[in-house]
């Protein structure tokens, strides 16, 4: 298991920190790609580095996933925060329902006594449709609320697996493939240097409300994601990374 000094900062984590240039690295021991458990552990860890940076008026941006879905799960709050307002990043990027970032948002707002939002929309909407949606006011006061997040928990998903998950047409694998994309957060995806290869046409979260917020939190898990973390790592929007032993370890080799 990893060790942590006085200030419960390992050596693992003081190395990373320097090489991929962050500010704060978190390694939760584990193979969260292995055991429910270890994932569960990961998604503990996170949802308690969330509450110890909360303040009371945030506006908390998630994206869905499998990862933070088990930070919601395993969320737990003494204290409450009816200020709070936890929002999904996006309003659907063609997943599952459980995982889905309107469920995390509400899961972590019940746990945490918080307010909620959710945020559906088809995923596949035409050009028209979507230019029309965003007249309507429902969906103006979604994005202006996810457009002044102030904390945002994502996700960090390897760019082509992402990619065939959500469907993606033949010509954005093409392009994906050419950029050589590796890593992929709230809907873009970037190459190994954090260049933005390609971004997904739904509505929510932009990269410019992700580095306008207060607070970012990347959390990702498994030794395969490795390469994915690098490159989220290196578009330069984290505060803090919060992954688990394998995938530290599996970093520690590429950088
Ligand atoms: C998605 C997020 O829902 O989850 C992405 O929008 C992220 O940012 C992905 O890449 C990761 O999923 P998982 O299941 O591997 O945690």
């Amino acid at each position: 298991t990893v060790m942590k000094d006085v200030y419960g900062i390992s050596d693992l984590e003081i190395d990373l920190q320097q090489k991929l240039k962050l500010k704060r690295v978190i390694v939760v021991p584990g193979q969260s790609e292995e055991t429910e458990e270890d994932k569960k552990e990961l998604g503990r860890i996170a949802a308690q580095h969330l509450l110890s940076i909360l303040r009371e008026d945030d506006i908390v941006a998630v994206t869905g996933g499998t990862t933070l879905a088990a930070m919601a799960e395993m969320l737990q709050s003494v204290k409450q925060y009816p200020q709070v307002l936890f929002v999904p990043a996006r309003g659907g990027l063609g997943e599952n329902i459980e995982t889905q970032a309107s469920q995390v948002a509400a899961e972590c707002a019940k746990k945490a006594g918080a307010g909620y939002r959710m945020f559906h929309l088809p995923d596949n909407l035409g050009s028209a449709a979507f230019q029309s949606l965003k007249e309507d006011p429902y969906v103006r006061e979604m994005l202006g609320l996810i457009c002044s997040c102030s904390v945002v928990v994502h996700g960090i998903g390897r760019a082509m697996e992402m990619a065939v998950r959500r469907n993606a047409s033949r010509e954005v694998l093409q392009q994906l493939k050419n950029g050589e994309a590796v890593g992929e957060a709230f809907g873009y995806y970037f190459d190994r240097q954090g260049q933005i290869i390609h971004q997904m046409e739904t509505m929510g979260l932009r990269l410019d409300n992700v580095q306008q917020a207060r607070y970012v939190i990347g959390l990702a898990g498994g030794k395969q994601k490795a390469e994915a973390i690098i490159g989220i790592a290196n578009a330069g929007f984290l505060d803090v990374l919060i992954m688990d032993e394998s995938a530290a370890e599996g970093v520690s080799l590429l950088v």
